[in-house]
């Protein structure tokens, strides 16, 4: 990996600010300062330091991303561009969606590189919060509300585990805590009505960054990675 490359990584600058921080000697590779941005490093077994301080080699990574419309979680189907690839100029090996969203479905989508944060976050047993804004054909009643919060008929064997419906200015937010194959829009159909907007707002305690355009992504701050890790029981 490219020196400048890992310490943008690890948010030490842009690029530019880099190369000048390189260039004025204050970024050492193994006590040696490092004289060219382009140089490689193993980011494992060497070590860097900026102004003196060591930086933390990052094993994994976190990001959240405002999926747009249109994408896929899953693998490649057809021309249609994957979460992942949205994420590629990052160069993170073995990225991977914490859960799926429909291609038509938006919003916050978390990409990471931690299997077993992963695995946590999408087991059922850990009954992890899922808050969707729900646009729907027809009004929603509150006796419809009534129905989605105590469990739906959705066609499975068991009907949908309780669930929290409120209706706000944009619309409805409806908190899941299960991730069954298209849930909210099923949900819906059982109340006689059909989704025609679903965005994700919220994971656990973690809510879309309102800064992030549809497309765009960042890194998940420490604190937030440690609300994450807090509801996945890790
Ligand atoms: N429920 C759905 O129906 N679709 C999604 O993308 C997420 C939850």
């Amino acid at each position: 990996m490219r020196i400048d490359k890992f310490l943008a990584d690890n948010s030490i600058g842009t690029r530019k600010e880099i190369k000048a921080f390189i260039k004025a000697g204050r970024v050492l590779a193994n006590g040696e300062p490092a004289n060219d941005p382009g140089m490689h490093i193993d980011p494992a077994k060497d070590e860097i330091s900026f102004d003196g301080r060591t930086i933390e080699y990052e094993k994994f990574h976190y990001y959240m991303l405002n999926k747009p419309a249109g994408t896929v979680s899953s693998t490649k189907e057809g021309s249609s561009v994957t979460v992942t690839e949205l994420l590629s100029d990052e160069g993170v090996k073995n990225l991977s969606p914490v859960g799926r969203l429909d291609k038509d479905t938006e919003g916050l989508l978390l990409l990471t590189d931690d299997g077993e944060l992963l695995h946590d976050l999408i087991s059922p047993k850990k009954h992890v919060g899922k808050e969707y804004l729900v646009i729907t054909e027809k009004p929603v009643s509150a006796d419809d509300m009534k129905k989605l919060e105590a469990g739906v008929d959705i066609g499975d064997d068991k009907l949908t585990l309780p669930a929290k419906a409120e209706m706000k200015d944009d619309g409805l937010h409806l908190t899941i805590t299960e991730g069954r194959f298209h849930q909210v829009k099923r949900m819906l159909e059982a109340v006689d009505n059909r989704v025609t907007y679903l965005k994700r707002l919220k994971m656990g305690e973690l809510a879309l960054d309102p800064s992030l355009k549809e497309g765009e992504y960042r890194k998940l701050t420490i604190a937030e990675l440690a609300l994450i890790k807090a509801k996945s029981g890790q």
